[in-house]
């Protein structure tokens, strides 16, 4: 069993009205399973790579036990991503830090291109799932 994780609050980066709707890891376990219901991959089987990953899906699937196959995280904030590197033991899981711009989190960095990689980590990974919760809006 994993070491429990807790969260600071100033890595709770979703919106108020979604910090509303509950705990971020059970409002993380729901979307979770809506994934591998709508792409009807189970978790057992999902290697996810969550774009934008925030810390929700990590409080999840650390401390409510998911059963997910392996979960890879990438993020412009690069002290919650070091947060979670350092925290977080489970093998099946690793959070990259991505250099590109965001408005809050990364405003000297080169704005996302289409000719943008992932982290040279990822290069010789797949994944079966790629997800993008509330990323968009920003
Ligand atoms: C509202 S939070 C959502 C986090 C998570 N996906 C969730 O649903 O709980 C938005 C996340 O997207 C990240 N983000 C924003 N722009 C990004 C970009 N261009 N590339 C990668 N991550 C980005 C932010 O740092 C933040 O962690």
């Amino acid at each position: 069993m994993n070491t429990k994780l807790v969260i600071p609050d100033r890595f709770l980066l979703n919106a108020p009205k979604v910090l509303a709707m509950g705990p971020p890891a059970q409002t993380g376990r729901m979307l979770l399973y809506h994934l591998a219901a709508r792409t009807g991959i189970p978790l057992e089987e999902m290697d996810l790579l969550d774009y934008g990953c925030g810390s929700r899906f990590a409080d999840a699937i650390v401390n409510l036990e998911i059963p997910i196959k392996s979960y890879t995280g990438v993020d412009v904030k690069a002290d919650m991503v070091e947060f979670l590197r350092e925290n977080v033991t489970d093998e099946r899981m690793s959070f990259h830090y991505i250099d590109v711009f965001n408005y809050v989190y990364n405003k000297a960095a080169p704005p996302l291109h289409i000719d943008s990689t992932l982290p040279e980590a990822l290069s010789d990974r797949s994944f079966n799932v790629i997800s993008m919760f509330s990323v968009i809006t920003h």
